[in-house]
């Protein structure tokens, strides 16, 4: 990853044409983690071309598995008995390492992933996967900087409520108890469509599990899983991205491999933005012909306003008509690459988790730094809307999440280009 990696963007284009989506990054981080229940070879296609997958892939194969890429699939071959240890060097570059945890203890009832650590959009806990791993029965606790989770006699079905809907502990609390004995609900469980993909594939390889999509969902553990096959769902962050792109940037983007089911409330707010959202056979095309106007939004765990649009929402309400109030109520510190957008002249003050933003007609550019996967992606759509050329530093925050996003921007006519 070269850290001096940076866009140089021109502003002023209005973006038209086509895009494709590919897999979400937040969905096949964990199938890949999942793949750790069952011996033997588990396929997953739609496999974005990013970083983050190749660092998981680095981390199961430290575990032992062999990973093939053939263009946009992955083949994991498990062994019988994968290692336990997930190294800090591997689980400091990615958040989603902690997603092997559940697999492990439930697999072979062992498992020492190294605390990932705060990043820049908040502190992110792991209170929530440890106390959950513990309701099923393992002994698991931080020492030396790692989640040591042990379960030497399996794991034992439970109630376990959530005081938060985290992606993350229903995921790892669900890997778990696929192969607990008896049965398990998650209450309060988190409904994201990536929740749906990883439950769909457990059930893929052979798991038992109810009510994926509401905030109850029960599994009943079986002795053993079978390796799958399994198409990973379109990125709906990538989706809402072009969106707001195409609206902030009075463009016309259609947007294929999509599923607009998965953003209905960011796809409203941009209708009632001014923009014209159509779905498509395969997709979803959205148009604007004027100058947005304002939009109050707040972010909610799905099927709320996702987050990671937060960045893309600001950017917009930064060029809109009007005076908007966006608030965050999922990471602390989301509100971080503010700063970066007041560079570009963008009239924002923030209040703990409210910022309130009055738009201007246009941004001007200047040096600004990404500083995480979605700041960044706003960074740049900011950069479009602004007079003069913008500098987005530490690029390779983006391509985790984005991949060929500067030669995407370039097909829609943006002057774009990485340096
Ligand atoms: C995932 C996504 C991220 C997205 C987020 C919310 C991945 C790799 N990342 O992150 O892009 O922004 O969902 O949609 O899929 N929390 C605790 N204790 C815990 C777990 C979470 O306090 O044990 C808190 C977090 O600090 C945060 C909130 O709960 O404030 C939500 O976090 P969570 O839903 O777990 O997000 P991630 O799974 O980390």
């Amino acid at each position: 990853m070269a850290s001096l990696d940076r866009f140089r963007v021109s502003g002023g284009a209005h973006l038209r044409g086509e895009v494709s989506v590919t897999g979400a990054k937040n969905s096949v981080l964990k199938l890949m983690a999942a793949s750790l229940l069952a011996t033997g070879k588990t396929t997953i296609a739609n496999v974005p071309e990013i970083a983050d997958v190749e660092i998981m892939s680095d981390l199961l194969t430290r575990l032992g598995c062999t990973v093939v890429h053939v263009k946009d699939s992955v083949t994991i071959d498990v062994p019988a008995m994968p290692g336990h240890r997930a190294d800090y060097d591997l689980v400091r570059k990615m958040r989603a390492s902690i997603n092997v945890l559940g697999p492990l203890v439930a697999r072979i009832g062992k498992a020492e992933v190294a605390l990932p650590g705060g990043d820049a959009i908040g502190s992110r806990g792991l209170d929530f996967h440890i106390k959950g791993l513990e309701t099923l029965g393992a002994n698991a606790h931080i020492e030396h900087g790692y989640v040591i989770a042990q379960a030497p006699t399996g794991l034992v079905g439970a109630i376990v409520s959530l005081d938060f809907p985290s992606v993350g502990a229903t995921e790892n609390i669900m890997t778990a108890a696929v192969l607990a004995k008896g049965v398990t609900t998650i209450d309060n469980a988190a409904r994201e469509p990536d929740i749906v993909d990883l439950g769909e594939f457990l059930i893929s390889m052979g798991a038992q599990i109810q009510g994926l999509g509401t905030p109850l969902i029960t599994i009943t553990g079986v002795a053993k899983l079978n390796p799958t096959n399994h198409v990973t769902i379109p990125d709906r962050i990538i989706t809402g991205t072009w969106a707001f792109a195409a609206a902030m940037t009075q463009g016309d983007i259609t947007i294929h491999g999509a599923r607009a089911q998965d953003l209905e409330l960011p796809l409203e707010k941009l209708a009632s933005a001014g923009a014209i959202v159509t779905t498509t056979a395969d997709g979803v095309r959205v148009r604007m012909d004027s100058r947005p106007q304002a939009i109050d939004v707040a972010t909610l765990p799905y099927p709320g306003f996702p987050t990671d649009l937060l960045p893309m929402v600001i950017a917009l309400n930064a060029i809109a008509v009007g005076h908007s109030l966006v608030t965050e109520n999922v990471f602390e510190s989301r509100f971080m690459f503010v700063n970066e957008l007041i560079r570009l002249g963008a009239q924002i003050s923030v209040d703990g988790h409210h910022a309130s933003i009055d738009g201007i007609p246009e941004l001007s550019g200047a040096p600004v730094e990404a500083t995480d996967i979605r700041a960044g992606a706003g960074l740049i759509l900011a950069a479009l809307v602004s007079e003069g050329e913008t500098t987005i530093d530490q690029a390779f925050h983006v391509d985790r999440g984005y991949p060929n996003f500067a030669e995407q921007l370039v097909s829609l006519g943006a002057k774009v280009s990485r340096e």
